[in-house]
């Protein structure tokens, strides 16, 4: 039984305690009114607007080409519909990485017309500065370490990352930072269980991981996936508590198939 489930609004501070009292936080992506409205009466900790909005909402093949307004759009469609989960949001490709005052400035915009509680970052010690700078804004930050998607280039596959002992020094390096930079939590997304664990365990905030087992503190998926509404993508991490591609196609099915036979609307239906 959850300890926290009678929090009123969940902050970053009950993430934390989440972590002390061995909660695990259950966190998912959410880019639309409606749906995030659903989870938060579910009970949800944490809402990600993801730039994984860039693939599910838009249909591009990467999250590189959604813009800071199409973030704002999701997010403050996403805010009106929350009143007890915290609602992260991803700053995209391009608003953070080139210097820090452009970052402040999007991380600032994204507070402002959204009304989200915090933002997440992809990156270590690469976007130091920027991080520093948004945090001493009095702006929260999530970071997001292991196969970051907005470095897809970079990395040129979505393979598992840090397998390699080099690799995985770097990545607890960086999440060191991270925590002592005063991130409150940190995305960590496919890579070994093994490692995950092992930087959990090192770490006073909250990790949370995609694709990096259960000893993390916390899980997060992309809410299309898990739904089972997009049904091409199928990682071995992913577990589809639905399949809504097929649900929603035969109800569609249905609707047409009543309106060409004249079956709908019949004699209730109609004024
Ligand atoms: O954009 C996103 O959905 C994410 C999650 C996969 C963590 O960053």
């Amino acid at each position: 039984m959850s300890v926290h489930q009678d929090i009123k609004q969940v902050t970053t501070h009950v993430l934390q305690n989440m972590k002390l009292s061995n909660e695990k936080i259950a966190m998912l992506t959410a880019y639309d009114f409606s749906m995030a409205r659903i989870l938060d009466n579910a009970g949800i900790d944490v809402i990600l607007v993801g730039d994984s909005a860039s693939n599910v909402m838009a249909g591009h093949k990467t999250t590189l080409p959604i813009t800071l307004n199409e973030m704002i759009y999701h997010a403050s469609s996403v805010v009106r519909a929350v009143t007890r989960a915290l609602v992260v949001v991803d700053l995209p490709f391009g608003t953070y990485q080139g210097n820090s005052k452009e970052a402040l400035s999007s991380a600032i915009r994204i507070m402002k017309e959204t009304g989200a509680a915090a933002i997440k970052m992809e990156g270590g010690r690469e976007i130091r500065e920027s991080i520093e700078r948004i945090l001493s804004a009095g702006i929260p930050v999530m970071g997001h370490l292991g196969l970051t998607p907005q470095s897809i280039h970079k990395f040129g596959t979505y393979v598992v990352r840090a397998r390699e002992e080099e690799e995985a020094r770097k990545l607890m390096d960086d999440a060191r930072l991270l925590e002592n930079l005063g991130v409150f939590s940190i995305v960590i997304e496919k890579v070994p269980a093994r490692l995950a664990a092992k930087v959990a365990q090192d770490l006073r905030i909250p990790l949370i991981g995609i694709g990096a087992g259960h000893e993390v503190d916390g899980q997060v998926l992309v809410l299309h996936d898990m739904l089972g509404i997009t049904n091409e993508f199928s990682p071995r991490f992913l577990r589809r508590y639905n399949n809504l591609f097929e649900q929603i196609k035969t109800s569609v099915q249905g609707y047409i198939a009543d309106v060409k036979s004249v079956d709908f609307p019949n004699d209730k239906e109609q004024y």
